[in-house]
């Protein structure tokens, strides 16, 4: 069956030292704790390796929160698949929002960065979710439905079932306006349902669905309790360990 899963995302926050004094505080937090769900952090590239060989992989799992869509070569500036994965990272967060619309990263570039991940043998956490003016126009089960086809349908059922997706609507990220749990779940499904469509229910049931969308202590275990909801994909409430923990604790 499919796992639970609360992957935080730091973003651009923390510089290495900060970093590396959560994601120890976040490891001494978690010892011994009885959990009931993955837990993964979501680092800047250049905290990985020191975070990634700080914590306890059995407890924690280390994501990066891009990667390149080039293999290796000439490309100033871009971290590879093959660089992430050799820092002890096991996840990628890819397609995130904020990334497809300051970034200019489109559903073909994603498609390419998903497979140079599964090749790197790293988990793609990849995100979908539709912007306010979408939902506004009862377009969003169209939109997101569009960017798993564009991104995600060319990969075999066995590759489909490496890959963790995190629906975040646009609009709750970092407003504080949470999508409601009726809301959440009703999405979950639905992209279940598509999953199903296209690679057959056993590959769809095993699927991990995150939510992400100001997701904090107060409204996680709600959302959680849906039969959809698989966890989180937490921003701002990840960078502080009793917030974050809390939320690990509604599972
Ligand atoms: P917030 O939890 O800060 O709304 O961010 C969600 C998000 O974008 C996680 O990837």
């Amino acid at each position: 069956m499919r796992k639970n899963i609360v992957a935080g995302n730091w973003k651009m926050n923390k510089t290495l030292q900060e970093g590396m004094a959560l994601a120890a505080e976040l490891n001494e937090v978690l010892k011994g704790a009885a959990v009931n769900c993955d837990v993964v952090i979501g680092t800047p590239f250049i905290h990985l390796a020191s975070v990634a060989a700080a914590v306890d992989a059995t407890k924690i799992g280390v994501a990066a929160q891009n990667c390149a869509d080039k293999e290796s070569g000439a490309y100033t500036g871009e971290i590879s698949a093959a660089m992430v994965k050799s820092t002890g990272a096991a996840y990628v967060i890819l397609g995130h929002s904020e990334r497809r619309a300051y970034y200019g990263e489109t559903a073909a570039i994603l498609k390419t960065k998903v497979e140079l991940a599964l090749k790197n043998e790293l988990t793609p956490i990849f995100c979908i979710g539709e912007v306010l003016a979408e939902r506004e126009a009862e377009k969003h089960f169209e939109v997101v439905k569009e960017q798993i086809e564009a991104s995600l349908f060319d990969l075999s059922a066995e590759d489909f079932g490496k890959i963790v997706l995190a629906y975040e609507p646009v609009w709750a990220i970092g407003t504080g306006k949470t999508a409601s749990s009726a809301q959440a779940q009703e999405m979950h499904a639905f992209i279940r349902q598509t999953l199903v469509a296209k690679f057959g229910k056993e590959v769809a049931d095993n699927t991990s669905i995150l939510y992400g969308g100001s997701c904090n202590p107060a409204n996680a275990k709600e959302l959680f309790a849906n039969p959809d909801v698989d966890g989180g994909l937490i921003g701002g409430a990840s960078l502080k360990v009793a917030d974050f923990k809390a939320i690990i604790d509604a599972f």
